[in-house]
């Protein structure tokens, strides 16, 4: 049979930016950026794109690209005889568990787009959204139902196929995505008072950047790229030899980068134009934004653009997690896609519940540490699998298929000029699987015990 492609360059960069364009773009981004010294920590970001997330982004794409098959096959085709594809059943598991939990965040955006089109939101007083947001995540039902919507909505974007469904979905969306978002910006900087959140997220302040914030940087480079999670790799396997792999991945980190700045530019001016604090995580989402629109002139129209915004930015997102898995079980179980879609769907929904009832009835259940069951989930994706799937991807693509193979790929054996390969052959073997494993340690506490252990 042959293989469902990406039918056009523009499709490809439209379906991976969309995949790396979501939550972490538009409430972390501009937040550790303010945070860690504005303008500084952006050059820090760049920096860690540049040398690590591009480097670990072509070599997903070129993995995947190799012989056209998923997560877990690519490596298989390479190293058959040996367990190397056990990284794509590592990256195959975290992009199903991370959908599990992320799904469950869309769907709270879902619940505030229809809150606010009822008009519903208008009626909170300033300070009264965050016992609103704690009673809506709280209740389970809502947020159940909500989950079942964006999975539902989710799915049948993949059933449709990777030309028909995720390339024209992405092709259609993104662009709305980018006009709303200027949109926004012009709204946001046209405030009395902006000035100041222009401030805090450009003005460099090179006494604000500490060695945690470089790390947040790198790891935050890899995630929004979203790296060592099978998604690069199985949208590799859908891209066409001829196009060039080194282009594409450069368009989308510089997409990924400019609409998460775009994104600091909607919510910091007016954030201070309302003299409020920027609050991270959720709490600037749903609790600071919603009082910011209460407040702003036409707020609640606007309000309404922002929330589909995010729900474009995490939709596309979740979009390119479903297909990871969905690709891997066509071909393993030999399976129809919308079979198989239609049965991680409900596998996905049923893991999720614990998760949505970890916000109220299950509240006091703990798995790893102190984290409830949500938090546990994200930790363990975000720092435990994401990380050494991200290290086992590079040791492979260094180690055991080689470099110069990657590069051959990269280059559609030669036909494209590739002018960074002596710096990417560096980052792949050296400076990326040693910068992810910094933020491995980092993420699991380890130097602050060895801190603790010199005090
Ligand atoms: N890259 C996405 C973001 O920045 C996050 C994401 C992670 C999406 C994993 C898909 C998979 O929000």
């Amino acid at each position: 049979m042959k293989k469902d492609k990406f039918g056009s360059k523009l499709g490809v960069v439209a379906a991976a930016a969309g995949s790396a364009v979501g939550l972490g773009n538009i409430w972390k981004f501009p937040y550790i950026t303010g945070q860690n010294g504005g303008a500084a920590f952006i050059l820090v970001y760049l920096g860690c794109i540049l040398l690590i997330g591009i480097p670990v982004m072509l070599s997903e794409f070129a993995l995947g690209r190799k012989n056209s098959s998923n997560a877990v096959e690519s490596f298989r085709s390479i190293s058959p005889k040996t367990k190397w594809h056990f990284t794509g059943y590592i990256a195959v598991a975290t992009s199903f568990i991370i959908l599990s939990f992320y799904a469950i965040i869309a769907g709270w955006v879902f619940s505030y787009i229809l809150r606010s089109m009822t008009g519903k939101l208008k009626h909170i007083p300033v300070d009264g959204f965050g016992n609103f947001f704690n009673g809506l995540v709280s209740n389970s039902w809502e947020p159940m139902i909500a989950t079942l919507i964006v999975l539902v909505l989710t799915a049948s974007v993949v059933i449709a196929g990777v030309k028909s469904g995720i390339e024209k979905f992405s092709k259609i969306v993104m662009p709305i995505l980018v006009g709303l978002i200027l949109l926004l910006i012009v709204r946001s900087v046209t405030l009395d008072g902006a000035w100041a959140g222009i401030e805090f997220l450009f003005k460099p302040d090179f006494s604000k950047l500490t060695i945690s914030g470089v790390l947040e940087a790198l790891g935050h480079s890899f995630y929004t790229l979203s790296l060592g999670m099978g998604i690069i790799i199985t949208y590799g396997a859908y891209i066409d030899k001829k196009e060039n792999l080194a282009t594409l991945s450069y368009q989308v980190a510089i997409a990924d980068t400019v609409i998460a700045l775009m994104a600091g530019l909607v919510i910091f001016p007016a954030v201070f134009a309302y003299g409020l604090k920027p609050g991270s995580g959720p709490s600037l989402l749903f609790i600071t934004i919603p009082a910011v629109f209460k407040e702003m002139p036409l707020g609640s129209f606007f309000e309404i653009l922002f929330f589909i915004l995010i729900a474009i930015a995490a939709i596309t997102s979740t979009v390119s997690l479903l297909e990871t898995s969905v690709s891997f079980v066509v071909d393993q179980f030999n399976l129809k896609r919308k079979k198989a879609t239609i049965i991680i769907t409900i596998a996905l929904f049923i893991v999720a519940i614990p998760s949505i009832l970890s916000f109220g009835p299950l509240s006091d259940v703990t798995i790893i540490g102190e984290r409830s069951i949500f938090d546990s989930l994200d930790f363990l994706t975000s720092n435990i699998l994401l990380p050494i799937g991200g290290i086992l991807v590079c040791l492979f693509v260094a180690w055991v298929w080689g470099t110069s193979n990657a590069v051959d790929e990269i280059t559609s054996e030669g036909k494209y000029k590739f002018s960074i390969s002596k710096l990417y052959s560096f980052s792949v073997k050296y400076l990326a699987p040693l910068g992810i494993l910094i933020i491995f340690l980092y993420g699991l506490g380890i130097f602050n015990i060895i801190g603790n252990f010199f005090k």
